[in-house]
């Protein structure tokens, strides 16, 4: 048996990949340990969307070259998107480096690996495959923990955002055949597993790349289907492909809950042009319209990038305006950071300061402080579901879950709970959270309710 040590950044789709990696690699003995000095091997699964994630890598890299001088025979590699995106250079710049596997070739990291042990080499591999195939595990997913899991549906984006680096490090897009998904989530059901998260970088194009496959309203149908899970999520829709189907889907898939990130990323129309998003305000929200008049519970998030270059104090007025109408339930904000290879990399200076960045961000994150705090108050006294994922963050003894909304609700109550679908009444709210009493809990918990009145 050789321990291996998986240090993951970046969004969920990283997540999955590192559980991956997890299996492909337990498949020639090695097994998880959360202790990086006793770890054979070393990986690392990277984000390069923003600067800041690049950094991240290169610092924590730079800490691990002790380890590698300390015990002889330890493996440092490096995968996802940064890897992608450096390839050999990794290897140069980090001479204590031995791989590099890029976003699509976690399947051959046992061969990776063994090419380091046995012939001292240094392998990069960074190749694209346009067959989903290797996103595929040979056998179900097994040790899985807790009851929520995600799930990749599919990789890549043939969207052309001028800011967005994840065309060049996902590829296009691959979508997984509809019965490996549903495989998928019916083992996870079987194991416990009550939400999914069905991951992608547009996943309303599901399908569409390859012939006779299901869309994705219709992939949704078919896992609403599976007895046993409880709900639903998905993330990320393109504003564009908002479609009619997916509303419905909405409105008629009782496992689908109601929340919708759709990232807007700027409230200005020369803005939006220059970020070749391809939609513009009115089209942005006429769609928000639609969905809303279908399904007005459906709560919504959004992405935001501040300082895109050449934007104006009037096109920033413009976003702050959109958050004004649109009243998002929760937003990710960010500061643009220009990435190699991307069209606005090439086309523009990135000329706006970076105090007036920073000032940008705050500007934006305050009003958005705001809205929600004031939807989080205006939800009190509500009845709602929750699932219970854990201890509060808070560290304060109490439990934590997510209402279908996707809301944070903190709550005084058993950790025998963690895991079940209980309804809570909405006592108290701040901006980031909501705090509320436990009403009644599903069916396997009522021997802790009768213990409680008994
Ligand atoms: N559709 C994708 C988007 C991935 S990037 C998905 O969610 O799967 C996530 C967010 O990072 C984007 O929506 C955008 O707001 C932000 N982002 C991407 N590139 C950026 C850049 N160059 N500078 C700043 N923010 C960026
Ligand atoms: Fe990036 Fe735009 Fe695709 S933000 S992931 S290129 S939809």
């Amino acid at each position: 048996m050789k321990r291996l040590y998986i240090q993951t950044y970046g969004c969920q789709m990283n997540q999955y990949d590192s559980e991956r990696i997890a299996r492909v690699l337990g498949r020639v003995d090695y097994v998880a340990t959360e202790s990086i000095e006793n770890a054979d091997l070393i990986l690392l699964n990277t984000c390069s969307v923003r600067d800041k994630a690049e950094q991240k890598v290169y610092s924590s890299l730079g800490r691990w070259k002790e380890l590698k001088e300390q015990r002889e025979g330890v493996v440092i590699g490096v995968g996802g998107c940064l890897a992608q995106q450096e390839g050999e250079r990794l290897l140069k710049r980090v001479p204590h480096l031995d791989l590099v596997f890029g976003t699509h070739n976690i399947h051959k990291l046992p061969e990776m690996v063994e090419q380091v042990q046995n012939w001292r080499t240094r392998p990069v591999e960074t190749a694209f495959y346009r067959d989903p195939s290797y996103m595929e595990d040979a056998e179900c997913r097994t040790h899985v923990q807790g009851s929520k899991a995600f799930v990749t549906i599919m990789q890549g984006c043939n969207k052309v955002c001028s800011f967005c680096i994840v065309p060049h490090v996902r590829g296009r897009e691959v979508s997984r055949p509809s019965e490996k998904i549903i495989a998928e989530v019916e083992c996870l059901v079987r194991q416990g597993v009550k939400e999914v998260m069905l991951l992608g970088q547009n996943v309303n194009s599901y399908g569409k790349t390859s012939p006779g496959e299901i869309n994705f309203a219709e992939l949704l149908g078919c896992v609403n289907a599976i007895p046993g899970l409880e709900r639903i999520r998905f993330t990320t829709s393109h504003p564009q492909d908002l479609s009619p189907e997916l509303i419905e889907a909405f409105a008629t898939l009782e496992k689908l809950c109601e929340h919708l990130h759709l990232p807007v990323q700027s409230g200005s129309d020369s803005v939006l042009a220059r970020m070749r998003r391809g939609y513009n305000c009115k089209e942005y929200l006429h769609r928000i319209r639609l969905l809303n008049d279908r399904c007005p519970q459906v709560a919504l998030s959004t992405d935001i990038i501040v300082g895109f270059p050449g934007e104006t104090d009037d096109e920033f007025q413009s976003t702050l305006e959109l958050l004004r109408q649109v009243e998002y339930d929760e937003i990710f904000s960010f500061t643009y950071s220009p990435r190699p290879q991307t069209v606005s990399a090439k086309l523009y200076d990135d000329d706006v300061p970076n105090e007036i960045k920073k000032d940008r961000l705050k500007k934006v994150q305050s009003l958005q402080r705001e809205v929600s705090l004031r939807k989080n108050r205006e939800r009190i006294g509500a009845v709602e579901e929750i699932l219970v994922d854990g201890q509060s963050k808070l560290k304060n003894g109490q439990i934590m879950g997510r209402t279908r909304t996707n809301r944070i609700v903190n709550l005084l109550g058993p950790e025998a709970l963690v895991g079940s679908l209980v309804s809570i009444r909405i006592t108290g709210a701040s901006a980031n959270s909501l705090v509320g009493e436990l009403l009644t809990v599903d069916r396997e918990c009522d021997s802790y309710l009768e213990g409680e009145t008994a």
